[in-house]
């Protein structure tokens, strides 16, 4: 079948190359004018495990195409909609601004029988919304909102589009539930599709990701504890993970949350709730503790190299996460900001995202070329991100070249073991 895809950021565009492979003919529609001539020339606009293969196929099989005109969804049976929803400057709720605008210009496009599937994270009742807007612009089209919402991580996104765990769609028409049922046919013996109420679905994506954020504040409060007690966080992780009722992701403890959506969807939750009269004191609790983890992050490196004058710090990752070049909210980011308050030099490195933190931290910090390069003359090295290249780093050899032996691992991507038996000071979380 047809699908327009609005918004070929990090939801549109996987998806878009995801619904091209499985053999549907696809238009991604953005406004960037640049980002759409990219695309067209072959150019991927952005990093992820797998995707660029998969994207150079399915042009070459012309089942993908690329437009900035919106008139290019006509005869699309699917429309959907993933563009951003970035907090608001003022009012840090979930900005609506992009969702309407493409509603109210798509109406003008809609011909036959449409289904508009909303995959942009939004508030609660946007769903109807979008539904008032259509009608109203195009009074005569014929078609159904519904709630898609995304469930995609950044860097495993190809991954957990071709294995979902759920496929969770808000849908109040049985004419759109059939389009629905036919675009995830493929997904039938390896996926749940449950259909809910539009503001169900809606629901079910902010409860996700402020569920998942409490999980990953609890193990970095749960680390606190570990290193009072003299117990190791990632034995007691594991041991907790082994019940199946809490289960063993999203348990590693580190330097918090961090990306375009735990950090904007728990403050967006937490605002909307507050506007219904209910205070969601968890989520609140999470958001507050994520900030000061990062700062806490800070505040052991400059710690670890008290008394070194003048200390230069080996930065490895920039990017929120591994497997991704996205610094939106990274907690590598803050961390460095905040030793940038003390002075002290960062020598940084990230296998994917340094020219996007160029655009951020600009001239206030040194890059280098490889982790081996950043680590040279350094006093400590601060693991600031997952990258699982940092894990196999060869001490015994990188030690030689370091001033000071200290690491501060706020990853625990490490062998502390390890480490410390090379003469290494070795400061890691929760254990
Ligand atoms: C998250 C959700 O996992 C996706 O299901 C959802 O679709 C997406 O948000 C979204 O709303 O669009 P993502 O932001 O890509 O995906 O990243 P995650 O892999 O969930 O990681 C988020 C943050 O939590 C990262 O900073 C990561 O380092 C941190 N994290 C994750 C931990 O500190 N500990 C963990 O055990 C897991």
């Amino acid at each position: 079948m047809k699908i327009a895809i609005i918004g070929t950021g990090y939801v549109g565009l996987p998806s878009g190359v995801g619904f091209a492979e499985l053999g549907n003919e696809v238009v991604c529609i953005d406004k960037m004018e640049s980002k759409i001539e990219a695309l067209n020339k072959g150019v991927i606009t952005l990093y992820e495990e797998g995707l660029e293969e998969l994207f150079h196929k399915n042009v070459k099989a012309m089942r993908l195409k690329f437009s900035t005109k919106m008139s290019d969804i006509e005869g699309a049976k699917i429309v959907i909609l993933a563009v951003g929803t970035p907090p608001h400057p003022q009012t840090k709720e979930a900005d609506m601004r992009y969702i309407f605008a493409a509603a109210e210009e798509l109406a003008e496009y809609l011909q036959d029988y449409v289904v508009v599937a909303n995959k942009s994270t939004v508030p609660v009742g946007i769903g109807k919304e979008v539904k008032q807007i259509i009608a109203k612009a195009n009074p005569k089209a014929d078609f159904d909102v519904v709630s898609l919402p995304e469930f995609l991580r950044e860097g495993f996104a190809v991954y957990d589009f071709f294995n979902p765990d759920r496929i969770i769609v808000g849908c109040d028409s049985p004419r759109a539930k059939e389009v629905i049922s036919e675009l995830y046919a493929p997904f039938k013996d390896k996926s749940t599709l449950l259909f809910t109420s539009l503001a169900s679905s809606e629901t079910i994506k902010y409860a996700s990701n402020a569920f998942l954020s409490i999980k990953i504040h609890y193990i970095n409060e749960i680390a606190n504890f570990c290193e009072k007690v003299g117990a190791d966080v990632q034995e007691v992780a594991k041991g907790m993970g082994l019940d199946k009722r809490i289960g063993n992701r999203f348990l590693n403890a580190g330097a918090g949350y961090g990306g375009s959506c735990f950090p904007k969807d728990t403050l967006a939750l937490s605002l909307m709730a507050e506007k219904q009269g209910v205070s969601l004191e968890l989520v609140k609790t999470a958001i507050k503790g994520n900030d000061e983890r990062k700062k806490q992050m800070a505040q052991r490196i400059t710690q670890a190299v008290k008394g070194i004058e003048k200390p230069t710090i080996a930065a490895l990752g920039l990017a929120f996460k591994d497997g991704t070049d996205d610094c939106r909210e990274s907690p590598a980011i803050t961390i460095i900001q905040e030793l940038l308050k003390e002075n002290f030099t960062i020598k940084a490195y990230d296998p994917k995202a340094m020219n996007v933190a160029k655009e951020i931290l600009g001239r206030s910090i040194e890059y280098a070329n490889s982790a081996q390069e950043a680590i040279q003359q350094a006093d400590v090295i601060a693991i600031l991100t997952e990258w699982q290249e940092f894990a196999s780093l060869n001490l015994e050899e990188l030690g030689k070249t370091m001033k000071h032996k200290i690491i501060v691992d706020c990853r625990n991507l490490i062998d502390k073991d390890l480490a410390t038996k090379l003469g290494f000071v070795y400061v890691g979380v929760g254990r």
